[in-house]
């Protein structure tokens, strides 16, 4: 198994370049079933587990996919589908691989899905993506541990309100509402910059869809759409994190291709707390001279403060002066970082959906593990700015979201390396 060791108290200086963003490429990736008549390429794909994993559940549906990593190019060509299933082992490593289901449902009438299961950060039903392909006409039957779509004579346009602004089943029914028959209008879908990648994408293949990235989504059912060449907007996320990484280490770095509308709150908070951000249109330059002050935070939909930065910027808070509260509202059970930070030192209280963070002067390097994707480049940040050693196991969390993490780290000064154990 591998690690990551990390010799803190290094101050990370220079460029660092922004990759594609996971939480597009994935449902756009789900979408090239969408597309025929010819192969579809996309540019800009990371270097993510997670982008390989979805990449087996396509080449499971007999689709041809080819993932050129150096290039970041991935061809797929789905001009023809062999088979409507998702089996448990592809399924239960990724939960967005059930992002297949709207797309099949749309094309071929019919999908079977195994069902997700636990993940680490709540329970995450799907009850609402179902909710949609039912409001669609689609019958939804499960048993044996899969979900069985089916809608033998298409799709019916449809109007369906979300209950909880999800991300995963606005693109499900942003995906089958693409092509069914008529009208659907989607009221409170998620607003994320991923949900407009996706859209435009869908346009791009002949899809007819208004207002992604507003509170009320109209779609015109296409009859066909066509596989279409498209390029993956930059992951705010991975330029959330180092932007952290900058603050906390007392750094100025320039991050290259991120997009500062998409990570207002970030940015918002860092300032808050004290950290100069300046940005231009190819980036964002962090800078920071002293201690950041101790913020408040509290995890909302989009355009709120992402859950998936909650993680990364509580490690930032561990050392910031003064007392912080966070709030996660989005997931239930999305703390688990704090175990792994206390052990490094911090003084975290948890009560229920909130942690009240008391900053320390240093925190200290021990042996931690990630316990999923976000939580473990929290670890990896406190490991930057800890006294002494820190050994992170479990690294397999960070490789589905990170792009070259270590290799990015180490150009920016910081002493990081992968071992084999
Ligand atoms: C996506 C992101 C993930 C991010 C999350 C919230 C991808 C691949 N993943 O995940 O990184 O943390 O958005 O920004 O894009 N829910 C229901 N019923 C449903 C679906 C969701 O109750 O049918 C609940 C979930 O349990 C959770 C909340 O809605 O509490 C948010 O989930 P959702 O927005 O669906 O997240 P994902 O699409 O899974």
């Amino acid at each position: 198994m591998e690690k990551l060791i990390i010799n803190g108290g290094k101050r990370l200086t220079g460029t660092v370049k922004i990759s594609g963003a996971k939480n597009a490429v994935l449902p756009v990736i789900a979408a090239t079933l969408l597309g025929q008549d010819k192969e579809t390429c996309l540019e800009e794909v990371p270097n993510l587990d997670d982008v390989n994993t979805i990449s087996e559940v396509l080449r499971t549906l007999g689709v041809k996919v080819s993932h050129d990593k150096e290039e970041g190019k991935l061809y797929v060509d789905a001009t023809s589908i062999e088979n409507i299933t998702a089996p448990y082992d592809l399924v239960r490593k990724m939960r967005a691989s059930f992002l297949i289901m709207g797309p099949l449902l749309a094309r071929l009438g019919e999908a079977k899905i195994s069902l997700p299961g636990g993940c680490a950060i709540g329970t995450r039903p799907i009850d609402l993506h179902l909710k949609g392909f039912e409001a669609l006409g689609a019958q939804i039957s499960i048993g044996h541990g899969y979900i069985e779509a089916k809608a033998p004579n298409g799709l019916k346009g449809s109007r369906i309100y979300l209950d909880f602004p999800s991300v995963g089943a606005t693109e499900n029914i942003l995906m089958a509402a693409a092509m069914a028959e008529g009208q659907s209008i989607i009221e409170n879908p998620a607003q994320e910059p991923e949900i407009v990648d996706l859209a435009n994408y869908l346009n791009i293949m002949g899809a007819k869809i208004r207002g992604a990235g507003t509170n009320v989504i109209k779609v015109e059912g296409a009859k066909k759409l066509i596989a279409h060449d498209y390029t993956i907007i930059p992951d705010r996320i991975e330029a959330g994190t180092y932007m952290i990484a900058a603050a906390m280490t007392k750094g100025d770095v320039y991050i290259e291709n991120a997009i500062s509308e998409h990570i207002k709150p970030v940015i918002a908070k860092l300032k808050e707390a004290g950290v100069t951000v300046i940005e231009d249109i190819e980036g964002i330059r962090v800078t920071c001279d002293r201690r950041p002050k101790g913020v408040d935070i509290k995890t909302l939909p989009y355009p709120g403060f992402p859950t998936d930065m909650q993680a990364q910027f509580m490690a930032m808070l561990t050392i910031s002066e003064g007392t912080s509260v966070v709030t996660e509202t989005v997931f239930e059970n999305r703390f688990m970082h704090v175990d792994e930070l206390r052990r490094m030192g911090a003084k975290i209280k948890i009560d229920g959906r909130t942690s009240v963070v008391h900053g320390v002067d240093t925190l200290t390097g021990c042996q931690v593990k990630a316990t999923d994707l976000r939580a473990g480049a929290a670890i990896v940040l406190a490991g930057l700015v800890a006294e002494g050693e820190t050994q992170i196991g479990y690294i397999h969390h960070i490789d589905r979201g990170y792009d070259n993490l270590v290799e990015k780290l180490v150009a920016l000064g910081a002493d990081i390396k992968r071992v084999d154990q």
